[in-house]
């Protein structure tokens, strides 16, 4: 199968996460034959309805629900199996069975509870030195590609290996060095309840995806996070732990930059932001308050109330250099059906563009779209160089313009 996104394509966010990606995976996936997804772990969270009930993932990709495709959790991920097997099974509550399909990294690594004890162990340490921690989910993102990064992690091609004693050196080591208990009979167990159900999915997954692409099959990479919070790129520290570009997709699932034919960057029509760090577009607190209301703008993976702004020129340009977009999906448009003029950060300052101050709602098509609507589209695409090609219109996966 293939699209006209060619062969290989990938989806990656253009700002701090929560921009939206689900929905435009759900409609591409349709013609991918496989499912990727590279980086980041529980820390990510989309929402996906399904007959009407909400469900929210944190590590299955979105594109899941895609009976029959083969999905591939890659090497560059970070995992905590107990949130993966809850999800597998929530999937077949919802009567899809992903086992016989998932194919699990065995480069990728295991995240254990007490990386999550130690995410909170370093916030209060941030909180205490600087006023402010970075405001992490708490997933124990930081502290598992710290392990992984100083060479001391444990990777998913030992989760048939006794791990007892590797386990209690840690736990002596994390309790002589931060005053931490952590119990490794938890540890263990929910090693053997992994064990049980996934034993048959860890494989060499840079083999299987190239087997693929050597096939003839065609990939959806489906990114996690947003290029702002890019652990090189985004705004240093107050970003997550992995590489949340097109670089890091890639490298994550180990493949080679010349395969991909196309990469959909996702932006809102605004911009939020979750956590501390720079948000240099942020609105002032009655604009982000109406927009954080319109927009529902709420964690997914922690319920947090998401800060709220506008689109940033200079930032777009930024993530479009980093990932070399070749088309947009700009999302949630209706949710600034309301405002009289809505400001653009441009390099020199705001520039207000005027509103349309009309319904966009459920509008699938370009040619519908309030005048200034179409131009504030329009600015995007000139301001950028990139043209748009989806439009998000409502939450539900009818609610968008396809453009091109
Ligand atoms: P961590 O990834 O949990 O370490 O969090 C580091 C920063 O990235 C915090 O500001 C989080 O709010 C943010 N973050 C991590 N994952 C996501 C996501 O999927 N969406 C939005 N923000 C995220």
């Amino acid at each position: 199968m293939t699209s006209s996104f060619g062969n290989v394509c990938a989806i990656i966010g253009a700002q701090w996460g929560d921009e939206g990606k689900g929905k435009v995976v759900d409609i591409v996936a349709q013609h991918y034959d496989v499912i990727a997804r590279a980086c980041g772990g529980a820390n990510a969270g989309h929402t996906i309805v399904i007959d009407g009930v909400q469900h929210i993932f944190h590590l299955l990709p979105s594109g899941c629900f895609h009976e029959g495709k083969p999905i591939i959790l890659g090497a560059g991920m970070v995992l905590h199996l107990p949130t993966l097997l809850e999800e597998i099974e929530e999937m077949k509550k919802a009567g899809f069975d992903v086992l016989p399909r998932l194919y699990i990294s065995s480069e990728a690594h295991i995240l254990f509870e007490y990386h999550k004890k130690l995410d909170g162990v370093f916030e209060e340490a941030r909180a205490k030195k600087k006023g402010k921690g970075i405001g992490t989910t708490m997933r124990g993102i930081g502290p598992a590609y710290q392990d992984k990064a100083a060479r001391t992690g444990i990777r998913m091609e030992s989760l048939d290996a006794d791990l007892t004693s590797e386990l209690k050196e840690r736990a002596e080591s994390i309790k002589e060095q931060f005053g931490l208990d952590i119990d490794i009979n938890i540890e263990l167990k929910n090693l053997e309840d992994a064990r049980s159900v996934l034993k048959g999915c860890v494989t060499d997954t840079v083999s299987l995806i190239h087997e693929y692409l050597e096939d003839g099959k065609s990939i959806l990479i489906e990114g996690a996070q947003g290029a702002l919070l890019d652990l090189d790129h985004g705004s240093y520290p107050y970003v997550t732990s992995s590489s949340t570009t097109i670089s890091g997709a890639l490298q994550g699932l180990g493949l080679p930059p010349k395969v991909l034919k196309s990469c959909i960057g996702i932006a809102k029509a605004y911009c939020t932001r979750v956590g501390e760090g720079e948000f240099s577009s942020e609105a002032s607190e009655d604009d982000g308050n109406r927009i954080r209301e319109r927009g529902g703008e709420y964690g997914a993976t922690t319920g947090r109330p998401r800060r709220c702004g506008w689109l940033s020129v200079p930032d777009l340009l930024k993530v479009v250099r980093l990932n070399g977009y070749t088309h947009w999906n700009i999302t949630k448009l209706d949710v600034l059906d309301e405002e009289d003029q809505i400001p653009v950060m441009m390099s020199d300052g705001y520039q207000n563009l005027p509103g349309w101050k009309a319904s966009t709602k459920g509008l699938t098509s370009f040619d519908e779209l309030p005048e200034n609507a179409k131009k504030y589209i329009q600015f995007i695409e000139e301001q950028t160089g990139v043209p748009v090609a989806f439009i998000g219109t409502g939450p539900e996966r009818e609610e968008m313009i396809m453009k091109e």
